[in-house]
């Protein structure tokens, strides 16, 4: 690959009001800036990330879940602005794609369009109605003269509806003498990484304007602009997932993390949600049911389902108000009103309708074991740790605390009492 990448990540972002650095803040359960990495990666094999603001908490973020991106700290004290952020890096290719980290929209084709032919710089342009707030660009016969920023602007340029959206390619050789050679003298003392266009231009260099959709290079400022950007987000996962064959009623209501995978035919009903990394194959998930970092595999949950972090439900069938955390679950029916915690249960085991595994004692966390063929009455507590061995059958009411063994019945209930003509007697007739 010829081209290196750079995503600019320095900035405060205040207006997000945040103590969360801006880029960190999540689009579909991934930080923007992930979102911006992950489409630079599908480009290019050196990628920077310029930081200041929280650097090291962004760094460390980023750290955890890749390798191989390299890190420059801007001087935002001697150097501020958009080409202050650029100055010392360092790049390995003869072209450099400049990103922003608060744009998750961005997609590889779009980017593609941008590094694509042979301009001396791409950058670029939205037509936009309200064009407030946006460095101008200023075009004169299809090529690129100048830009302009907002609180730069003379009041007829002021005018212009063609706005820089802020991201460059741009060659080795122009950025390695311009970026030295910036200044700060505008309205804002800040090195404005914009004012290469013009040096380009004043050298006789042709920067092409790449006109792109509004929709996918919006930068992301505030918590309304972070709402807005799931909305497309979301609409974008769930088009690809229901032209790959997922069912979904009334998709609108559906959210889906953009780490999930579906395989085989899936049916997702209305206000389900599918959180975090989880896997769904060949499964049914019905009416308000949640799934959070899990697998389910041949299986039917819902409605109003909740699978929580770290479980595996293979082949099972799970009904309404159940919460499952953590437990693997192979072949089970378990349809209504439970918890299930900490747990591993086998094959042809039915969970009645109310079971408990008390997996806490309020220090720490206990496992619960059940065999194959196991039937679990309803209303039954299994205090854990315990070990519920095969074909075992627990009546229903009961606290189970002690291991099982297999082919027994456990019965645990206080004797019941019968007083006769006690009604009649209590209300006076
Ligand atoms: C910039 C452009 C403007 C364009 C707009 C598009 C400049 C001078 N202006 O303006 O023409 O219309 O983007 O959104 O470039 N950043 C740093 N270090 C800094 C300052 C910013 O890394 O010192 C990063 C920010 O984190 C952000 C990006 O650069 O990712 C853009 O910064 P921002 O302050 O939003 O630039 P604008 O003033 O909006
Ligand atoms: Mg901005």
């Amino acid at each position: 690959m010829s081209l290196s990448v750079v995503i600019l990540a320095a900035g405060q972002g205040t207006r997000m009001k945040s103590s969360k650095p801006k880029v960190l803040h999540e689009v579909s359960g991934k930080p923007m800036l992930f979102h911006a990495i992950d489409a630079a990666q599908t480009l290019s094999d050196d990628i920077t990330v310029v930081l200041y603001h929280q650097a090291e908490r962004i760094e460390k973020e980023i750290t955890d879940h890749y390798t191989d991106i390299h890190f420059h700290l801007q001087d935002a004290i001697e150097f501020p602005g958009t080409g202050g952020a650029m100055k010392g890096i360092v790049f390995e290719h003869e072209r450099i794609l400049i990103l922003n980290g608060d744009m998750p929209l961005i997609t590889t084709q779009s980017l593609q369009a941008l590094v694509s032919g042979d301009a001396d710089i791409n950058m670029s342009v939205i037509e936009m109605e309200n064009s407030s707030g946006y460095g101008r660009v200023i075009i004169d016969e299809s090529n690129v003269k100048e830009i302009v920023e907002e609180k730069d602007c003379a009041p007829e340029q002021k005018m212009v509806k063609t706005v820089n959206a802020g991201i460059y390619a741009v060659k080795k050789e122009l950025l390695d003498r311009y970026i030295p050679a910036l200044s700060n003298a505008n309205a804002q003392s800040e090195y404005y990484l914009t004012d290469i266009v013009k040096m380009a231009v004043d050298e006789g260099r042709i920067v092409h304007p790449v006109y792109v959709k509004e929709e996918e290079f919006k930068g992301v400022n505030s918590k309304l602009d972070l709402a807005e950007a799931e909305v497309i987000m979301q609409q974008r996962i769930k088009e690809k997932l229901m032209m790959a064959g997922v069912i979904m009623r009334l998709p609108e209501t559906i959210y889906i993390d953009s780490r999930a995978i579906f395989e085989g035919e899936c049916i997702l009903e209305n206000g389900v949600s599918i959180q975090g990394v989880s896997r769904i194959i060949n499964s049914h998930i019905k009416t308000h049911s949640i799934v959070e970092d899990s697998i389910l595999e041949n299986s039917d949950i819902g409605p109003m389902a909740r699978i929580r972090p770290e479980s595996k439900i293979i082949d099972t069938h799970i009904g309404n108000f159940v919460e499952v955390k953590k437990s693997i679950l192979t072949g089970v029916k378990a349809g209504h009103l439970s918890y299930i915690g900490d747990a591993t249960i086998d094959e042809g085991s039915n969970i009645g309708a109310g079971v408990i595994t008390c997996n806490y004692d309020g220090k720490a966390k206990y496992q619960t074991v059940i065999g194959k063929n196991v039937f679990v009455g309803s209303d039954t507590q299994l205090v854990a740790p315990v070990i519920i061995e095969d074909e075992v059958i627990i009546a229903a009411g009961s606290t189970i605390n002690k291991n099982i063994a297999r082919g027994e019945l456990a019965i645990s209930r206080a004797p019941l009492k019968r007083v006769a003509g006690f009604f009649d007697k209590f209300f006076g007739k």
